[in-house]
């Protein structure tokens, strides 16, 4: 994958803001000794586990834009990562993908049992909506359900597992990849900067930015199951062919998929360069992505 040294002082301000995240997300969510335990329980495990925290820094950084203090978005944030946790969990079932490791720990249903897994996903994403309808804008309530719904994520979700041992091409591919990690992605970026009130140019052309590294961040995602490792992803590698899912590197091969992703971070970067204000961080996250290791 691409070489990429950040700079020590923009890996310091993300360290800090991921955080800042890791805090609120601990603070907001129900305590562990209030009832149903167990559910509280099986929340906060999933998670606090880690997590690169992506989806809430794009929020952030986005509403950062507005020259805004970024508490005032913290909550909207914190529900992007809710919702993606909740995403994980089920994604992890025996009935999706039936994975036994995730963020480096057992996976829910593994650690706890199968019932604790879909209600403490299906616990997540309620509390995602409530926190997204405290903010007091609709618009980003009903942005971020459709973004996760039929037409979004969970559409995504669906055609991911009725692709599974089938041979499809690089179009359908690419429909389940923006829309099963994509449209999430492009909606974190969507939530920071509604709330920022960015205008409409600028809206347009960071969401533009935020479905192609979104796509791209998959199509990595697809290259690191087959190139790395269990212990450095956190979750079982070389999964995704035991499993017979569409992936990039299966359908173009590796080569090709690391040229797509990269031309997609090129195209995203060109998007950046024509908003109307300076946007370097969102250049940086473009270059994390192109070159994670997990
Ligand atoms: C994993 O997402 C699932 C995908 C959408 C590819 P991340 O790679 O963001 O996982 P965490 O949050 O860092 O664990
Ligand atoms: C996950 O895609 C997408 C969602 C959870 C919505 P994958 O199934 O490839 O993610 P991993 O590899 O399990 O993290
Ligand atoms: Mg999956
Ligand atoms: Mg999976
Ligand atoms: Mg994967």
């Amino acid at each position: 994958m691409a070489e990429f040294k950040l700079d020590p002082a923009w890996e310091k301000d993300i360290a800090e803001k991921q955080e800042f995240v890791n805090l609120w997300l601990e603070r907001l969510l129900p305590p562990e000794d209030s009832v149903p335990v167990e559910l509280h329980e099986a929340m906060r495990y999933s998670v606090m586990a880690g997590g690169k925290r992506f989806r809430p820094l794009l929020a952030l950084y986005a509403y950062e834009l507005s020259g805004k203090d970024p508490v005032s978005a913290v909550r909207p944030a914190c529900a992007l990562e809710y919702i993606h946790t909740y995403s994980l969990i089920h994604d992890d079932l025996p009935c999706m993908d039936d994975d036994d490791l995730r963020r480096g720990r057992p996976t829910v249903h593994k650690k706890f049992n199968e019932a604790i897994a879909v209600l403490a996903g299906d616990a997540l994403h309620a509390y995602a909506f409530e926190l997204l309808a405290s903010s007091g804008n609709s618009r980003l309530v009903s942005e971020v359900a459709k973004a996760i719904g039929t037409y979004g994520m969970l559409g995504g979700q669906i055609c991911d597992i009725l692709a599974e041992n089938r041979e499809i091409d690089i179009e359908e591919l690419r429909h389940i990849h923006s829309h099963k990690t994509g449209a999430l992605i492009r909606v974190s970026l969507r939530v920071g900067a509604i709330l920022a009130e960015l205008g409409e140019n600028d809206l347009e052309l960071i969401s533009n930015y935020g479905a192609k590294i979104g796509l791209a961040f998959q199509i990595v995602d697809d290259i690191l199951d087959e190139i790395s490792d269990t212990e450095t992803l956190g979750k079982t590698a070389g999964k995704d062919k035991e499993s017979g899912k569409a992936t990039y590197p299966r359908t173009v091969g590796l080569e090709k998929s690391r040229e797509m992703a990269e031309q997609l971070i090129l195209s995203a970067k060109d998007d950046l360069s024509r908003m109307s204000m300076p946007a370097d961080v969102f250049h940086i996250f473009a270059d994390l992505i192109i070159s994670r290791q997990y």
